[in-house]
C-alpha cells in the first residue's frame, strides 16, 4: 500500500491525480488537520509531527509514503530520510513532492550525485510560491541550485492563500490575493520574465486559473500532482519491491473531526472522501528526539 501524507486537506489534489493515473495500486491517506496549517508552525515542529504523521502510515500498512504536503516536504524529508527511516523502518520508503518539481526543474535526479564540473545551462528564471514556511526553509533554492546554479529561483510566500482556500472564502477575496502574490514576485522581478512558475503549495493547484489570469500570459506554470504521478510511476517501475497491485478502495483517515474533514473533501478530491479518525498514540510534539 502506498502512504500518502499531509498537513490537512491539499495532498487530497496530489491523491487524486495518483489515484486515476494507478488505479489498480491501493492508497491510504492522512491529513493531520488537527495540526493544520504547518505552513505557520515552526520547523522543528513540521518535523515532528511529519515523523509522526509518517509513522502512522507504515502502523496502517502502508510500505511506501508520498508526502504530499510542500511544507513537510521542505521542512522534514531529507531529515528524516538521514536520521530516522532506516533506523525506525528499514526498507521502506518516504518520498515527497518537493522532488519531482526539483527534477523537473533540473532535469537531475534527486538521488544522482550532482557530476563535479557539470556544465551550466542557460540562466533561466523560475518563480516559485509557496507558504512562507516552505520559502523560508530555502528548500526549493538549495536542491535547485545544487544540481543547476545557473537557474534564478525567485520565491513568493503567500500567507493567506492556504486560510482563504480552506475556509472557501469569496472568490473576489481569493482573486485579489493572488493578483498581490503576483504582483510581489514581479516587483522582486524587476522587470523580468520567468521561464517557469511553480505552484510549491498542494492547495494553489485549485486556483492555478486564477494565477495564469494574474501572470503575464503564456508563462508555463508547472503542475506538480501531474509531475509527482511521473515521478511515482518511474519509481515504482525502478523500485518493483514496491509495485505492488493491490486494488482496494483508498482509505481516509485524519487526525481531526472526521465528519468536518468528509464535508470539506470534495472541493479538493473533486468527489466524496469519506473520512476516519485516527487517534494519536501520543502528542508527537511532546516526543523525545
Ligand atoms: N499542504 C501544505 C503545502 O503543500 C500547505 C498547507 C499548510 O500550511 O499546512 O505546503
Amino acid at each position: 500500500m502506498i502512504g500518502v501524507f499531509d498537513s490537512g486537506h491539499g495532498g487530497l489534489t496530489v491523491l487524486r491525480a495518483l489515484h486515476a493515473a494507478m488505479p489498480e495500486r491501493q492508497f491510504l491517506y492522512l491529513g493531520d488537520h488537527a495540526a493544520a496549517p504547518y505552513g505557520n508552525r515552526t520547523p522543528e515542529e513540521v518535523y515532528r509531527l511529519t515523523v509522526d504523521g509518517v509513522d502512522r502510515l507504515f502502523r496502517q500498512g502502508a510500505e511506501l509514503v508520498v508526502l504530499a504536503c510542500n511544507t513537510a516536504s521542505a521542512l522534514a524529508l531529507r531529515r528524516l530520510q538521514q536520521t530516522w527511516l532506516d533506523q525506525a523502518w528499514p526498507g521502506r520508503r518516504v518520498l515527497g513532492v518537493l522532488v519531482p518539481m526539483v527534477e523537473a526543474i533540473t532535469g537531475v535526479p534527486w538521488m544522482a550525485d550532482v557530476p563535479a564540473g557539470r556544465l551550466a545551462g542557460e540562466p533561466r528564471t523560475i518563480a516559485i510560491f509557496a507558504t512562507p514556511l516552505t520559502v523560508r526553509s530555502e528548500a526549493f533554492p538549495r536542491e535547485i541550485n545544487k544540481r543547476a546554479p545557473e537557474v534564478r529561483v525567485v520565491q513568493q510566500g503567500c500567507a493567506d492563500l492556504v486560510p482563504l482556500i480552506e475556509a472557501d472564502a469569496p472568490r473576489d477575496e481569493i482573486v485579489a490575493a493572488v493578483r498581490r502574490y503576483v504582483g510581489a514576485l514581479q516587483q522582486q522581478l524587476g522587470g523580468a520574465r520567468p521561464q517557469a512558475v511553480m505552484l510549491g503549495c498542494t492547495h494553489y493547484p485549485l486556483v492555478a486559473d486564477l494565477f495564469a489570469e494574474a501572470l503575464p500570459a503564456g508563462v508555463e506554470i508547472l503542475s506538480q500532482p501531474d509531475l509527482t504521478v511521473r515521478s511515482l510511476d518511474a519509481y515504482l517501475r525502478r523500485h518493483p519491491e514496491f509495485d505492488r497491485r493491490d486494488h482496494g478502495p483508498v482509505r481516509f483517515f485524519t487526525t481531526g473531526d472526521a465528519a468536518r474533514v468528509t464535508a470539506l473533501a470534495t472541493r479538493f478530491y473533486g468527489k466524496p472522501a469519506r473520512f476516519t479518525h485516527l487517534e494519536p498514540s501520543a502528542d508527537p510534539l511532546m516526543l523525545a528526539e
